[in-house]
């Protein structure tokens, strides 16, 4: 068995199923890249049938990327298998990744199918995609909940058409992991052919256990791991990448199996991922929150500082985090701009991004003191997440907030060209802006999440704001940053408004 431990991306599909999650393709592609630099080794972009946007995106991104395979998500359908093709035609390593329900429940009243047929359709997938690439992965849907006897058939069948991956997905998150590491050992022990695939595993973390689940299935010999940037995904999320990579390498003395991903890589990935999302990471999330490397407890600080081995099982140098955190003031001029941007890995696809973020740079360097690398990386975010057309722009706002008195605030906007003014009262300044902004712009939205994150610390620091706006069934998630939070917050609504009216409409990736 290969000592190989091949990580499968796959933050821009099933990532992008959260709510509020959908990525232009330009943002698809900056993800890509950073995946391809952290030598992930499957990159699983898009699910090209479900929208002309997914199509465009898997396109691009199978375009940009050379040193990392490109996989496109096909159900077990003639015209989705084709259409991923036809996505993939111009990558240098493409895969097409097809799938069909197994679990009695999802057979009968999903897909109102018998066994058989599902066998047979199966095949007929695998072998359709085969034409197409000689890449191809078959995932039995729902095989947490599937019969062994039955699955044994299918993956066999599958195997027999042509599949060289065989992933065994805990769709709805429901396996524990003595259970889910025994199913894929019998698996492999039991389907005769199973020698001549990859087994693979892709587990959901509705109770909290993808990670955990995703490491006894290698325990059990899977040398595929499915999983996304900080754990993104459909519901409670996918494995989290950097859990899995960390706790596989940080192990070694129990696992027989590593990746050869690049680790310094993640935090990186990670700030950028949450940006463009707009899906922040809580501080205590293992390996990329804030505080994942930071001793609070006196016992423990004098512990690291006799012997960092006492508290800490990993370096956070290791996984990306610099030591080297205070960086630029308002005197740095471009070029160390640029230079400390690519020490922290972040370049620009184009001089005016660039400029355009430097220009922003100097703005908070006139209000704030110290520049750390998480405003820099706060920063690049919000320029790269701003809307393809920008319909709307925040000119002024003033806020009035006293003791006793009613908030009011007076925002001016730039819309379509045209500059216009409103005032309004609210409980709050927050909620005195967002009613002016609407005054102006009546978008019918609805606001289902609104958070506030400090970047650093101290009171100077950029409070970031996360904002989800619902229309018509589509959820869009904005950010702003700022160290005022109420202009951050007026940045991050119509950072939102933005997406809603782009241009580059994309339906959900669910179909
Ligand atoms: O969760 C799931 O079953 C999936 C499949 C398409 C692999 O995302
Ligand atoms: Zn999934």
């Amino acid at each position: 068995m290969s000592n190989k431990l091949i990580i499968f991306d796959t933050t821009l599909r099933d990532g992008e199923q959260s709510p509020g999650a959908s990525m232009t393709k330009d943002e698809k592609v900056r993800i890509a890249k950073a995946l391809e630099k952290m030598r992930v080794d499957v990159i699983e972009a898009g699910f090209p049938v479900a929208s002309q946007g997914d199509f465009e995106a898997v396109c691009a991104v199978a375009k940009v990327v050379q040193d990392s395979t490109v996989c496109g998500l096909a159900r077990a359908l003639d015209k989705d298998i084709d259409r991923a093709g036809e996505a993939l035609k111009g990558a240098n390593s493409g895969r097409i990744h097809t799938f069909i329900a197994t679990s009695p429940i999802h057979m009968q009243m999903k897909l109102r199918m018998t066994p058989d047929q599902v066998v047979e359709q199966a095949v007929r997938a695998v072998k359709r995609a085969r034409q197409h690439t000689d890449n191809v992965e078959f995932s039995p849907e729902d095989a947490g909940r599937s019969e062994l006897d039955f699955l044994c058939r299918v993956i066999e069948a599958a195997i027999n058409a042509g599949a060289t991956t065989i992933n065994i997905p805990d769709t709805v998150g429901y396996n524990v992991p003595h259970q889910f590491g025994e199913l894929v050992k019998r698996l492999i022990e039991r389907v005769p052919n199973s020698d001549k695939a990859i087994f693979s595993v892709h587990c959901h973390n509705d109770l909290g256990l993808a990670v955990a689940n995703s490491l006894a299935a290698v325990m059990s010999g899977a040398r595929q791991v499915e999983c996304t940037i900080n754990g993104l995904g459909e519901r409670a999320g996918n494995a989290a990448l950097e859990e899995v990579v960390m706790a596989v390498r940080t192990r070694q003395d129990l696992f027989v199996c590593d990746t050869t991903l690049d680790a310094t890589q993640i935090v990186t990935c990670s700030r950028l991922v949450s940006g463009i999302t707009g899906f922040p990471v809580q501080p205590n999330k293992a390996i990329v929150g804030a505080n994942a490397f930071a001793h609070e407890s006196g016992i423990h600080q004098d512990g690291v500082l006799k012997s960092r081995e006492t508290y800490e099982i990993m370096r956070a140098q290791d996984v990306g985090w610099s030591d080297n955190r205070m960086v630029l003031g308002k005197h740095s001029g471009r070029n160390a701009f640029r230079t400390r941007l690519q020490e922290l890995n972040i370049s620009f696809a184009t001089e005016d991004e660039l400029n355009a973020t430097f220009a922003r740079f100097k703005e908070l360097a006139d209000k704030k003191h110290e520049i750390f690398d998480e405003d820099l990386q706060a920063l690049v975010s919000e320029t790269g997440t701003e809307a393809d057309n920008e319909h709307i722009k925040l000119v002024a706002l003033k806020v009035c907030s006293e003791t006793g008195e009613t908030p009011l605030a007076t925002v001016t906007l730039w819309v379509d060209g045209d500059e216009r003014q409103a005032q309004s009262e609210g409980g709050g300044p927050v909620d005195a802006s967002y009613k002016a902004i609407e005054t102006i712009v009546n978008s019918g939205t609805t606001l289902q999440l609104y958070s506030v994150n400090n970047i650093t610390s101290g009171t100077d620091a950029q409070g970031e704001v996360t904002v989800r706006l619902e229309k018509g069934g589509r959820i869009v998630n904005g950010q702003g940053a700022d160290i005022d939070i109420v202009i951050a917050s007026a940045r991050a609504y119509i950072n939102a408004l933005n997406k809603l009216l782009s241009a580059a409409e994309r339906a959900h990736p669910q179909i």
